[in-house]
């Protein structure tokens, strides 16, 4: 008789086991479902031996950095330290234009900022035990990180032990691997037999806000695969304008919850317009929203056309830089969700 609470007592329990009374675990906190679930669980097994660590990589969604902040940290009490690491991931991206190239950068980026964030935590943690000694509270005293806390899924496990073929690699996705081996961790999954749904059930369980749980998902590269030229912090802001206006009217319709997953995306071609007796000569908004159940395939959403016009008149109007918005009507395959 498996019930969602009953899952909750047993992997908190066999969180403890693996983790022993003093271990600490360490975790890297996307903002996205799987990874806030798996922290807040966590925080419920061990409480403050979790640390939760997010990396501003510059190429999140608007404010997004400061709401998973407050919703993690503040809301549901998870240690959490949101690291910004923006001016270098912008370095390191500029001018480069080539999709894998950015995911490679962001990839190896993000392993190089968790790692020093790591050294440092693990420095205080040393130093903190070797107070709590010195103090003569030595059952006070924690031990040091063993643990890497990842939201793999179920699907995830299985793609990860079935996926070898090419098709694996059309699109290179973040790999822990290598950040195991430098930091001497050890894997700890408490997602790792449940799917998507249930891990949603589960977040709502926790007490992780309905509109967090039920979040269309984000790539690890973020708006960098997004922006179709070279990234800078000016297109990323242009971007991020654009599609929390877009995805804020999806949810004041109510489209949201029916639409897999939705996004804008910056193309780096420039249009002539006109506004006054101003010609300008500004960017492109392509708005795209895929439905699908396996993310293998996807059809696109029909949107009436009254909403259409909303969004398109309101991101014309409201984000500097972009006179043109025009509409992703194409099929995976032989598209993908992204457009890069
Ligand atoms: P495509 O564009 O391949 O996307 O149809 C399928 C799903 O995968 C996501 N995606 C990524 N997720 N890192 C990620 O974490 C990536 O590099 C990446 N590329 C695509 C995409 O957002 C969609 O949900």
């Amino acid at each position: 008789n498996w019930t969602m609470s009953t899952f909750i007592d047993k992997e908190i329990a066999r969180i403890r086991e693996i983790v022993g009374p003093k271990g600490r675990v360490i975790g890297a906190i996307s903002g996205g479902v799987d990874s806030s679930v798996a922290a807040k669980l966590m925080h419920e097994a061990i409480g403050d031996r979790f640390h939760a660590v997010m990396v501003d990589n510059g190429v999140l969604r608007s404010n997004e950095a400061a709401q998973v902040h407050k919703m993690l940290s503040e809301d549901l009490g998870v240690k959490l330290t949101v690291v910004d690491a923006s001016d270098l991931f912008l370095s390191r991206l500029e001018g480069v234009e080539d999709p894998e190239q950015k995911r490679k950068i962001i990839g190896n980026t993000f392993i190089n900022v968790f790692e020093e964030e790591g050294a440092k935590l693990e420095r205080e943690a040393e130093e903190e035990e070797a107070a709590a000694l010195k103090a003569g509270r030595a059952h006070e005293a924690k031990g040091k990180y063993e643990f890497l806390l990842q939201g793999t899924l179920y699907p995830d496990v299985i793609e990860s032990i079935s996926f070898k073929g090419p098709s694996a690699t059309i699109k290179t996705h973040h790999n822990v691997g290598g950040l195991l081996e430098d930091m001497k961790l050890k894997l700890i999954e408490p997602l790792r037999e449940l799917f998507k749904d249930e891990v949603r059930a589960l977040g709502k369980l926790l007490g992780i806000p309905a509109h967090l749980v039920g979040r269309h998902p984000f790539p690890g590269p973020g708006l960098a695969i997004r922006i179709l030229g070279a990234v800078t912090r000016s297109q990323v802001e242009i971007l991020q304008k654009a599609d929390q206006i877009y995805i804020e009217e999806i949810r004041n319709a109510g489209f949201y919850d029916d639409i897999s997953q939705a996004f804008a995306v910056l193309l780096p071609v420039r249009a002539v317009g006109v506004q006054g007796d101003k010609r300008t000569y500004d960017q492109v908004i392509a708005l795209r929203a895929a439905q699908t159940t396996d993310f293998m395939t996807a059809t696109w959403f029909p949107f009436p056309f009254e909403f259409l016009c909303k969004v398109s008149n309101r991101i014309t109007n409201e984000v500097a830089g972009v006179n043109r918005v025009v509409l992703d009507i194409s099929s995976k395959p032989p598209a993908t969700i992204e457009w890069l």
